[in-house]
């Protein structure tokens, strides 16, 4: 099958010139909130909120080590009303509107493959066994929409630690909660992309610092259409590798293959670091829009090296052409 046919949208905002797209939007909705908000305009407000429980955690302190950048946070409704979340469909407010649908309570995340000790996390001992830190990252999207959030979480390589990887463990791959009734976006999508979502990081990646699991921001559970009850953030990569509510990781011996890679190789490939020198195929990564953006108030930024993560993850990379290996 050919992915030209079966390419799921890409952002109208990259489709669409930025400008032809935010003025019919501004007209549609003919609202001042819009102009100095935009996109949170989109909430789908009428859907019950999910998440926002409070949580404990270490508040992040500015630090060389990258856990905590000084940049204007974005306001949380931005976060929570513009998301992509395939299952719950490919509009960005469609998680939003939807995701409530899903139920996150009972949780476990099962970890198996190349580690030792075998088995299954429930959300309650990941909550009571970690502890928890905020983590300030800036996240891009290979839409080229950025922002900066508060998560709250762990380290990733705290978690594998617990199943004890064997010396054969390469490459970790992670999939997603697939459930039909639940995730109406896979019930419309079915046969464009294979679920469960799944992603991969090299064994390296997966246990550098900065490799969070997350499940909170702003101080609170995640809502659902932001990954809850637990999602990886992988700061300096796009945002498509950070997968959202975890059920299952697996060690392993191969490189995984990912959802975006089966569906788009030429497109999406395994490391997906951030590169303003590796264009998309369809269009420039040089710049980004920060959120909030909008069309009387474009906010468009460029885009740095490893997404600004250069210092502590360009070490992982030297003995790779980063352009054939995308
Ligand atoms: N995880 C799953 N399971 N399904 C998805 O569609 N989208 C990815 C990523 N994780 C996605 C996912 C993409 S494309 C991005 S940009 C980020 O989630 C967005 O995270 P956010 O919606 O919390 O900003």
């Amino acid at each position: 099958m050919s992915n030209k046919r079966l390419f799921p949208p890409v952002a109208s905002s990259e489709i669409t010139p930025e400008s032809a797209y935010l003025s019919r939007r501004t007209f549609m909705r003919a609202s001042a909130a819009l102009l100095t908000t935009g996109i949170a305009a989109d909430s789908g407000s009428a859907s019950p909120r999910t998440g926002g429980e409070a949580l404990n955690y270490q508040r992040a302190s500015p630090s060389a080590n990258g856990f905590h950048t000084a940049e204007d946070q974005t306001p949380q409704d931005d976060v929570a009303a513009y998301c992509n979340f395939y299952e719950f469909g490919t509009e960005k407010s469609d998680p939003a509107s939807y995701a409530h649908e899903m139920s996150v309570d009972p949780w476990s995340i099962e970890v198996d493959g190349e580690v030792s000790r075998p088995g299954k996390l429930h959300l309650e001992d990941i909550m009571s066994g970690f502890d928890l830190e905020e983590r300030i990252y800036r996240l891009r999207c290979v839409e080229a929409w950025s922002m900066v959030v508060p998560w709250v979480g762990f380290p990733l390589a705290k978690l594998l630690a617990r199943f004890e990887p064997t010396t054969r463990a390469r490459y970790v791959e992670f999939s997603t909660l697939y459930d039909s009734q639940q995730m109406r976006g896979t019930r419309s999508l079915t046969g464009l992309i294979e679920w469960p979502y799944r992603e991969g990081l090299r064994l390296d990646e997966a246990l550098h610092p900065l490799t969070l699991l997350s499940v909170g921001m702003y101080g609170k559970t995640l809502p659902n259409q932001n990954g809850a009850p637990i999602r990886l953030v992988v700061p300096w990569k796009y945002g498509f590798k950070s997968i959202k509510s975890i059920v299952k990781i697996r060690l392993v011996e191969k490189q995984p293959v990912t959802s975006w890679e089966l569906f788009a190789p030429s497109e999406y490939g395994f490391y997906s670091n951030v590169n303003p020198e590796v264009d998309h195929p369809r269009w420039s990564q040089k710049s980004e829009r920060r959120l909030p953006s909008t069309l009387f108030r474009p906010n468009r930024i460029e885009t740095k090296k490893f997404n600004g993560y250069e210092e502590q993850v360009a070490s992982l990379y030297t003995s790779m052409d980063l352009k054939k290996q995308y």
